[in-house]
């Protein structure tokens, strides 16, 4: 079974997924509202929306508080995170489209009908391969109406070790060990975060590749722009714009 599903198709991961997020969730609203920002419409528009990796509908919510015209279709491979977003979601039933299935084989896109003016995702497409993210782009490209979106807000990782480490040892466990004290009310000495963190991230088997190469495949996808518009160590919102 894939890394992400064991974690992620869990009724566990639905009762602690917003909990766990204010412990570890290093500037997610900043990065959610430079993924919003990036969207090229108002309120007034009417504009069709592929959210990818939705889970429990965090994110898609404030897509629809923001834009009250647009329709959302939501995929994720999770069918417990997406039983969790339905009900989070069901005064904007008419407004959202869900689908389970797993955008890390290329088969995800044959029920998905018509095309999009915007395709987002926040913290999932990092679970795939550097190869499946190569065929991502393309499979996102050939749903994008031209002067179409794509926007992603993800981990991504540093070629250069140096740089992963300090932001892992350092900055994101300095963070969680802070966050734990301030919402849980406890004390963890740095190693024993660490140690924990490495535990968790192993679980998860992310899969985060460099910025540099993201943006390569967007172009060779055939996105004539390309570019990373926000950035916090390794957390970056990258677009690609037919
Ligand atoms: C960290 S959560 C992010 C959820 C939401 N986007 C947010 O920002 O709160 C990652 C989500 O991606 C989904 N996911 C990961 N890999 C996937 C794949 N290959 N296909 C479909 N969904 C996937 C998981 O099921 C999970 O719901």
């Amino acid at each position: 079974m894939d890394e992400w599903r064991a974690v992620y198709d869990t009724d566990e991961m639905v009762k602690r997924y917003e909990d766990r997020l204010k412990i570890i969730g290093i500037r997610v609203e900043e990065r959610d509202e430079a993924v919003l920002n990036m969207i090229p419409y108002s309120d007034k528009n009417n504009f069709r929306v592929l959210e990818l990796g939705s889970g429990m509908g965090r994110f898609t919510k404030k897509i629809v508080e923001k834009f009250s015209n647009t329709q959302i279709v939501c995929v994720d491979g999770s069918a417990t995170m997406l039983e969790a977003a339905k009900s989070r979601l069901k005064e904007y039933s008419k407004k959202i489209t869900f689908f389970c299935k797993d955008f890390g084989v290329s088969s995800w896109v044959e029920e998905i009908t018509g095309t999009f003016d915007v395709v987002v995702s926040t913290g999932a497409i990092h679970h795939i391969s550097d190869q499946r993210k190569k065929e991502l782009f393309t499979e996102v490209y050939n749903l994008l109406n031209t002067g179409g979106y794509f926007i992603n807000g993800d981990l991504f990782k540093s070629k250069y070790d140096v740089v992963n480490k300090k932001y892992y040892d350092d900055v994101w466990a300095r963070y969680i060990q802070q966050k734990t004290h301030e919402v849980l009310g406890i004390e963890r000495d740095i190693e024993d975060v660490r140690n924990r963190m490495y535990t968790a991230l192993k679980k998860e088997g992310d899969k985060p590749s460099t910025i540099e190469d993201q943006l390569l495949w967007l172009l060779e996808a055939g996105f004539p722009v390309s570019d990373c518009v926000w950035q916090y160590y390794l957390l970056a919102v990258i677009v690609g714009i037919k």
